[in-house]
């Protein structure tokens, strides 16, 4: 029985370990593994490799994915859908792994509903799939944050500076709100909580009054960013589309750092981490998510467990319907951003 396999949309720290634990898993079952290139790019154009236990040997802790990735979606291909299903017909495909986040796994939903026999296994740093605790590729994002945070705390000491870190999470505050409270971070700024930078700049004015001299800032580049209070909060964008269509985000720290400076007088710098968050190898926490993950969606098309996706609950890996993960944005709910704002101060 054939499996392909593929990666699509961001690539992220952990996706060599899926895909080794796919392949490792499969000679239990007996399946050909096959490795789709370029997310669903390869299925469009027949673009694929075979998948052995050699070819995947000695990749648990590369970055990035042999497979290679893009945003390609099927349904925004003219025939894509039809392509699609002949290019499964004619490699005699019996089922597909699809290693992705909210874009892979919507197109991956479509497909099941069109009848192709997938499964879905959740990646994003960002850590806004629904129906999983936890995405694999985030607890490496966080790390790397974490590490800068401190790393910015000692230079923000010495010059008695404002410094603004900015990292990714799309429209929600995850890897904010952890590497926040991982490195200390004085005020963190994310897109679920309302932000007035008047506030913020009155907050750190109250901070540097009661005898500190430096100040760190985490936002989350989806931040909506208020200026004065009536204004509608903004998405700061570089103006330009990604691949899938959807704006790319960026540089809403340079506007805090600018609009702190202009209001307290404080000298401010920013940092912006970028995709450093998302390169280069993934922590042992993420490489033991990846592996679990990816056996369990092989065990899934071994046991005809269709249109469903690999989770983690608790410290459980379940399956759950596909279609769970894209319903809604998972958010940093209230109540835990409470913790981090203890600290704010
Ligand atoms: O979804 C992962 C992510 O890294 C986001 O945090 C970020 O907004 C986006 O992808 C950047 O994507 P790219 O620069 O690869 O288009």
């Amino acid at each position: 029985m054939k499996v392909a396999v593929l990666t699509g949309g961001g690539d992220c720290p952990g996706l060599n370990a899926v895909i080794r634990a796919v392949v490792r898993r499969a000679s239990l079952h007996g399946f050909e593994m096959m490795g789709l290139r370029d997310g669903w790019k390869g299925l469009l154009e027949d673009n694929h490799f075979r998948l052995t236990r050699e070819t995947t040997s000695g990749i648990l802790h590369r970055g990035g994915t042999i497979l290679g990735t893009s945003r390609t979606n099927p349904f925004k291909v003219e025939n894509g859908l039809e392509r699609v299903k002949r290019a499964v017909e004619r490699n005699n495909i019996h089922a597909i792994i699809a290693i992705g986040g909210e874009g892979t796994l919507s197109a991956a939903t479509r497909l099941s509903q069109e009848g192709l026999r997938i499964v879905g296994v959740p990646k994003t740093i960002d850590n806004d799939l629904n129906g999983t605790d936890f995405t694999f590729g985030f607890d490496t994002a966080v790390t790397i944050a974490t590490e800068a945070i401190d790393r910015l705390h000692s230079t923000a000491e010495s010059h008695k500076r404002v410094i603004v870190c900015e990292v990714m999470g799309r429209h929600v505050g995850w890897i904010a709100t952890y590497a926040g409270i991982a490195g200390g971070a004085d005020v963190i700024l994310v897109p679920e909580m309302p932000v007035e930078l008047p506030r913020v700049a009155e907050h750190i004015q109250s901070r540097h009054a009661s005898g500190r001299s430096f100040s760190i800032v985490v936002v989350a580049e989806g931040t909506r960013i208020r200026i004065a209070e009536e204004e509608e909060g903004q998405l700061v964008t570089s103006g330009a589309l990604d691949e899938a269509g959807r704006p790319r985000l960026g540089g809403v720290g340079a506007i805090v750092a600018q609009e702190i400076e202009r209001r307290t007088g404080y000298e401010t710098r920013v940092s912006v981490l970028g995709h450093i968050q998302r390169g280069g190898a993934p922590t042992a926490h993420d490489r033991v998510l990846a592996t679990r993950y990816g056996v369990h969606a092989c065990d899934m098309v071994a046991r005809g467990e269709f249109g469903k996706m690999a989770a983690l609950k608790g410290n459980e890996i379940v399956s759950v319907d596909l279609s769970e993960a894209t319903r809604e944005l998972k958010k940093v709910p209230p109540e835990f951003f409470e913790v981090a704002q203890v600290f704010f101060g």
